[in-house]
């Protein structure tokens, strides 16, 4: 009998279209309640995802708690529908002394089955490293970076 504990995954077909070598921070599908009454989804809503995902690698770099200082700049590219399937990839183009910037790049496969992936969105926000007293931290060097399980 399968149990979880000798469960083999069987090949399944990988998304096509994504960038390769990659791991999105984020993977969401907008809901009806995400969009206006012609189907496309709010620009408000993917605006607050691209935050989300820009702030994971930002949080994981800074070493604890960040606060969105700006957002630099924000492009639609195409519009995002109900049922897209969307992937947020963020990167760390810039370390400050207490500032870290972020690119983010969205994808959208749509249409699933026929595997048409088309990126919607890119943005470049900046978050600041910041404090128990919400006021701007330094952020730690690479090799000052404590992870949880070692603490
Ligand atoms: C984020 C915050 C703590 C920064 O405090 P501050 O006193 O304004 O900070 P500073 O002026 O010292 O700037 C801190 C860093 O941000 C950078 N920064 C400030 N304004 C910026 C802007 N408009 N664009 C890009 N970077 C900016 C500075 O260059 C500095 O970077 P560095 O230390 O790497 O050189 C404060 O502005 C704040 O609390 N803002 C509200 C945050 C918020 O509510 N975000 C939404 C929810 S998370």
């Amino acid at each position: 009998m399968t149990t979880p504990e000798n469960a083999v995954p069987v090949p399944t077909p990988a998304p096509r279209g994504l960038p390769a070598g990659k791991m999105p921070e984020l993977r969401v599908m907008p809901a009806p309640s995400d969009a206006n009454v012609y189907g496309d989804v709010f620009g408000g809503w993917i605006m607050a995802q691209v935050d989300i995902a820009g702030s994971l690698p930002a949080t994981r770099r800074a070493n604890g708690r960040v606060a969105t200082v700006a957002v630099n700049s924000f492009v639609f590219k195409n519009p995002v529908f109900v049922g897209d399937l969307l992937s947020f990839y963020a990167d760390i183009t810039k370390v400050g002394n207490t500032s870290i910037t972020v690119y983010v790049e969205v994808y959208a496969e749509r249409n699933r089955l026929q595997a048409n992936t088309v990126k919607v969105t890119e943005a470049t926000l900046t978050y600041v490293a910041t404090g128990d007293d919400r006021k701007p931290r330094k952020v730690p060097a690479l090799d000052e970076l404590i992870f949880p399980q070692d603490r």
